[in-house]
């Protein structure tokens, strides 16, 4: 079965906006009263709910026998050739703290490759996206990365550690290397966001360990439909799945990879 990427990318970039506008008009009158603790530092909010629940109408029909794996309560994707992976609200601490950025991330997979990714950033009302060989996008613009090739002319992104601490010493290096040899390090809260701002060429790097398939998929299509490279800690392509990224412009990949392989993995 093949799809209409483009009516599907239209429908989608809807749907996320929808959704934000939803989190956006919650986010006015949200208290901490209303926070629930999944885990450790790991919250979530009936907003994360009722923005998935959300997406999952809206998406359900639209490829019939996709699977669907959302953060918050769905996962069917056993089998599938086409599969969503959609964080309803990247940035939940943000969103709680009542702080920008956060985003809606949808991402298609086909047959274990990405084939489309929206981000819509509620904040500043971007809306980034690609599918298909088309080049990226953030609200009609075309985008790309940026071509600045020396770590120590760029900003680098990342996420601290906040429930599992397990390479925390190693990071502890890697942020010292960076905040010594770089313009700067930048922790905004959300892994979409940083994504798509290296693809915009905000950033000219990220990288983070424990994320989720879903704070990334959609971003990372984005950012190579934009001219980035991307990779798992050995240089591998376990990126969405595998709980550890590095993403840059191609220009300064090959530098950006050498020091965070080294430093996260030895
Ligand atoms: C979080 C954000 C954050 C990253 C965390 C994620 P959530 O997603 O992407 O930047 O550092 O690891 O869990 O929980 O707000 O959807
Ligand atoms: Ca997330
Ligand atoms: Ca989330």
């Amino acid at each position: 079965m093949s799809i209409d990427l483009n009516k599907a990318g239209e429908l989608v970039i809807a749907t996320a906006r929808e959704a934000g506008s939803y989190i956006r008009k919650e986010q006015r009158s949200f208290s901490s009263k209303q926070i629930s603790v999944k885990g450790l530092h790991d919250f979530v909010t009936h907003v994360d709910k009722a923005s998935e629940e959300f997406i999952y109408s809206k998406l359900k029909d639209l490829i019939p026998d996709a699977g669907f794996l959302g953060e918050e309560q769905t996962s069917e994707i056993e089998g599938k050739d086409y599969k969503w992976i959609v964080d309803p609200l990247d940035g939940t601490t943000n969103f709680i703290h009542g702080l920008h950025p956060y985003s809606v991330s949808i991402g298609l997979m086909k047959e274990n490759e990405m084939v489309l990714g929206v981000v819509y950033e509620v904040g500043a009302d971007e809306t980034f996206y690609a599918w298909g060989s088309s080049p990226a996008y953030c609200n009609g613009k075309q985008i790309r990365v940026s071509t600045i090739a020396k770590v120590k002319d760029s900003l680098i992104a990342t996420g601290f550690p906040y429930s599992n601490f397990t390479r925390i010493d190693a990071f502890n290096k890697s942020m010292e290397y960076f905040m010594r040899n770089s313009h700067g390090v930048r922790r905004l809260g959300s892994a979409a966001t940083d994504l798509v701002y290296v693809a915009r060429g905000n950033f000219e790097a990220f990288y983070e360990y424990n994320l989720s398939p879903w704070d990334v998929a959609a971003a990372t299509f984005i950012l190579q439909q934009a001219g980035g490279k991307i990779c798992d800690f050995s240089g591998g392509n376990d990126y969405i799945f595998g709980k550890e990224i590095i993403a840059a412009n191609e220009a300064v990949m090959k530098e950006f990879y050498s020091i965070v392989h080294k430093i996260m993995t030895t």
